[in-house]
């Protein structure tokens, strides 16, 4: 079967001036992310890889260029999970850490824990021999402005995702032995209380991953997102015979009639069918299958190029 990857750079109204890098950005990383299927790694391998580039991109709010608590500190927040074993790994505001995802893959593979926060997790990152980075080499320049105006945090949950601000990075796929993989970071929402958990950490809220069903990156407002376990509810819409667009609309339209709440979702299949899905003003995303590149920005909107092989 073909593999496939789908990434997304976050649900949110991206404004005009960032709408270009972020597509540019998706792109990249759904490209690095399928050269590793290509290569024939696994699909947890390529989700990481893919988020590890969206964590370097300071476009996007993980890692480099991560959203600051009211203390105007980084707080990172990461998951990643196996659709073989449902093995997971999760770490919820730690600091310093440039690639969380990678932290939140060795929690899965080198503890007997599926997450691990603040101190503990920055202690297991220094006790493997994970190098910290000072807060200021993940802080950008954009994001130091927009906090120095001081809003409060609903301000920042109305300009998220409804004029400006921004949101998490995901990755889902396929391998071609049709085992499926997600990861989801995020630095969570600007002026966030320090300490603060979001949805992307926890597992069936940020992401999920089961090869009997396929798997989900969330992104979006945290607090609705953990209450309707956004990811998990996309899957049980699936397992009732769903396709992988019509439950991810389903979920996120609930979203919005239970709690209000607005984001996205990448999903993709252990078949290979796959969506990108938001009710947010826009979202970047960006997916590779069979040799062509798809992404899109806006509602609907879905562009082609053809990969040279
Ligand atoms: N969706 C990211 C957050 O709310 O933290």
């Amino acid at each position: 079967m073909s593999a496939v990857l789908v990434v997304h750079g976050g649900a949110w109204a991206i404004p005009n001036d960032l709408a270009q890098a972020s597509v540019e950005g998706v792109k990249a990383a759904a490209c690095g992310g399928f050269a590793v299927l290509k290569a024939g790694g696994s699909a947890l391998d390529a989700v990481e890889a893919a988020v590890m580039g969206l964590e370097d991109n300071g476009v996007f709010n993980a890692g480099h260029g991560a959203a600051l608590n009211t203390d105007g500190e980084v707080e990172l927040d990461s998951i990643i999970m196996d659709g073989r074993t449902l093995g997971c790994g999760a770490v919820s505001s730690v600091k310093n850490i440039a690639h969380p995802v990678s932290l939140a893959r060795a929690v899965m593979e080198k503890t007997s824990h599926v997450m691990l926060t603040d101190r503990g997790a920055n202690l297991f990152a220094e006790s493997i021999g994970v190098a910290t980075v000072p807060t200021e080499a993940l802080v950008t320049e954009l994001e130091r402005t927009e906090w120095k105006k001081n809003k409060t945090y609903m301000a920042g949950v109305v300009e998220d995702f409804n004029a400006q601000a921004h949101d998490t990075v995901g990755a889902v796929a396929v391998d071609r032995a049709g085992n499926v993989a997600c990861a989801t970071s995020t630095g969570g929402i600007r002026n966030k209380m320090v300490g603060r958990v979001g949805d992307s950490p926890v597992i069936g809220c940020g992401g999920y991953a089961d090869n009997l069903s396929g798997a989900v990156s969330c992104t979006g407002h945290g607090e609705s997102i953990l209450k309707v376990t956004l990811a998990r509810l996309i899957l049980s819409h699936i397992e009732q015979g769903k396709s992988v667009a019509e439950a991810s609309q389903l979920a996120l339209q609930y979203m919005g009639d239970r709690v209000k709440g607005a984001g996205g979702a990448i999903v993709v299949s252990p078949s290979g069918q796959w969506s990108a899905t938001f009710t947010t003003e826009r979202m970047a995303w960006a997916a590779v299958e069979d040799g062509v590149l798809w992404y899109g920005l806006e509602p609907n909107e879905r562009k082609k190029e053809q990969l040279s092989q």
